[in-house]
């Protein structure tokens, strides 16, 4: 069966990676395969990740590269020399311009941990998402799986989850429980379904 070629872009720990690996290897990612891993740096944990699961994997640091326009050129021709149909961010720290963003229509997704329109855009990354869900005092927070285009956190939503959020609760505990209980169960279903779409609708996807 033919499968749609994903790469996993990545800067931190590689849970969210780790999601999509497990999910591929017990056969619920069946119509995408994971043939590449981009790292925005090169001390990332996920890369292990990625070379404990034989999967190909690429270093591009913006901070090595001189411009946002020689990152972004490195980054797309490791996309395409792997053939790659489907970007899948999955805490990649670094934005992308609305001229890469424009040449991937519908073929670029994130993973962010509140539920959008709450706690997003720019600025709200890590920590700081579920310390702001904390002092605002929402009883309910989760996560979003969404399209991504030139708005930060703007692109149609794909899939959500809502989590509780506890009395007791620290950033760092909500940050845990939104990522157990949404993050690494939506992010994977958002890859099947997005990779199923693809194969299915061939060059027509994303028109
Ligand atoms: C996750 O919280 C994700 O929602 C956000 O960045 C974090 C990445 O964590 N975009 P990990 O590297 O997958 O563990």
């Amino acid at each position: 069966m033919l499968k749609t070629k994903i790469a996993v872009m990545v800067s931190g720990g590689g849970t969210n990676l780790q999601a999509l690996i497990d999910a591929q290897e017990k056969g619920l990612l069946k119509s995408g395969e994971i043939v590449l891993v981009v790292s925005g740096n090169e001390t990332a944990h996920a890369l292990e990740r990625a070379k404990k699961h034989g999967i190909p994997s690429v270093v591009v640091s913006k901070k090595i590269c001189g411009s946002q326009t020689e990152f972004e050129t490195k980054i797309q021709s490791a996309l395409k020399e792997h053939g790659i149909q489907l970007i899948i961010l999955a805490g990649f720290m670094s934005i992308l311009s609305p001229d890469f963003v424009s040449k991937w229509p519908k073929r670029i997704i994130n993973i962010h941990p509140s539920l959008i329109p709450s706690f997003c855009g720019k600025g709200f990354y890590g920590l700081r998402v579920h310390e702001t869900a904390l002092r605002y005092g929402v009883k309910v927070t989760g996560a979003t799986v969404h399209f991504v285009n030139e708005i930060p956190d703007g692109g149609e939503i794909i899939l959500q989850k809502s989590v509780p959020v506890y009395k007791n609760d620290t950033p760092e505990k909500l940050q845990r429980r939104v990522m157990e209980r949404a993050e690494w169960m939506i992010l994977p279903r958002a890859a099947e379904l997005i990779s199923r779409k693809i194969m299915k609708e061939g060059a027509d996807y994303g028109l």
